[in-house]
């Protein structure tokens, strides 16, 4: 073999004895098991590449949901586990179906899991602070979602992203106002409250009052709590229609779903919904604002459960050690009838 023929097969042959030789290496000893072996195998580049970034594991968020009660809360759940998988942050979900109760205890087992951020929407306003305490003392950041707690000591939480329920009461109350500028008084009012001692239903009923308290004839003549849901929604509704029938011009539901029972007590009953009965919402669901659009339902305000995007990029301004506002408010609308059929074909719950 002349000298030129020896080089030319020369590197070719190194490189596959190179080759082979770390395929040894990285072959199962039997102390390790395959796992060890695939770890190696995908830290090694790095360590010959300074500029790559190390392996790090992902941002665990403990998320404790209060419920299902609703098409708003399940849009909500969906968005916070979509916009988790999005930005690869690792997300233990858990439901409370309503119970302060279980939140603790999901909030326990994500301070036990070791969790970096815990998200709480809660059920109820009052009663956190002692589970608040604990989370701070395991030195994990709490983001306050959707609902408000009323605690006293801001330094248990980092910040609060979602809606202001009292300027939805006060939209609600501001439609009633103008679309009842000529018509004279006494005008009966009903009202479908949420669950008791829930910030929505709080400020909803503040903001609403606030507004309509300037005409001394707006009479709210039945209040109930109907829980948010369709079928507690039906059952109030039904019962306000046996008690007070014929006086009911308006009803105030604060949610779409009770608004969407009551529709169908005020039809069972032999009463035209957004005709005989004004009827004002809360949420902006596709089933609301498809009733919107056909009459059904007279003015929904809008609340906005897609706030997932949000929640993830604040628990990951948090690892990276900024600081947040301490109020995040979403943005939101309202909607007419004229304006339902426009918007049905973007709403996405
Ligand atoms: O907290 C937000 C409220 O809770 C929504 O308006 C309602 O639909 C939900 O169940």
């Amino acid at each position: 073999m002349d000298k030129r023929r020896i080089a030319k097969w020369t590197w070719p042959i190194m490189f596959l004895l190179l080759f082979a030789c770390d395929k040894k290496e990285a072959a199962v000893t039997p102390e390790q098991t395959p796992d060890d072996v695939s770890r190696r195998t995908v830290v090694e580049p790095a360590e010959a590449s300074p500029a790559a970034p190390a392996a790090r594991r992902p941002i665990v968020l403990g998320f404790s949901q209060l419920g299902s009660e609703s098409d708003w809360r399940n849009a909500n759940s969906e968005s916070v586990k979509e916009a988790a998988a999005e930005a690869g942050i690792e997300l233990i979900f858990e439901n409370a179906e309503q119970s302060q109760e279980k939140q603790f205890e999901a909030i326990r087992s994500f301070v036990e899991k070791r969790a970096d951020v815990i998200a709480i929407a809660p059920v109820i306003e009052t009663g956190w602070e002692p589970i608040l305490r604990e989370v701070k003392q395991a030195g994990i950041p709490v983001i306050m979602v959707d609902r408000e707690m009323k605690i006293s000591d801001s330094s248990l939480y980092v910040t609060f992203i979602g809606s202001d329920f009292y300027e939805e009461g006060r939209k609600a109350g501001k439609y009633l106002r103008d679309v009842m500028r000529d018509e004279p008084g006494p005008i009966g009012i009903a009202e479908l409250k949420g669950t008791e001692g829930s910030s929505p239903t709080i400020e909803r009923a503040k903001g609403f009052r606030d507004i309509i308290q300037e005409r001394s004839d707006f009479r709210i003549i039945l209040s109930e709590h109907a829980n948010f849901t369709v079928e507690e929604g039906k059952r109030v509704m039904e019962k306000f229609l046996k008690e007070k029938g014929n006086e009911i011009r308006v009803l105030f539901a604060h949610n779409d779903d009770m608004a969407l029972g009551a529709v169908e007590a005020i039809k069972e009953y032999g009463l035209r919904p957004g005709k005989d009965i004004i009827i004002i919402s809360v949420d902006g669901s596709r089933r609301a604002l498809e009733k919107l659009a056909a009459g059904e339902i007279n003015f929904v305000v809008e609340c906005n459960p897609l706030i997932g995007p949000q929640i993830m990029q604040a628990v990951q301004e948090i690892m990276e050690g900024r600081s947040l506002p301490k109020r995040i408010v979403s943005a939101e609308t309202v909607f007419t009838q004229s304006m339902a059929e426009q918007e049905l074909p973007n709403r996405r719950y």
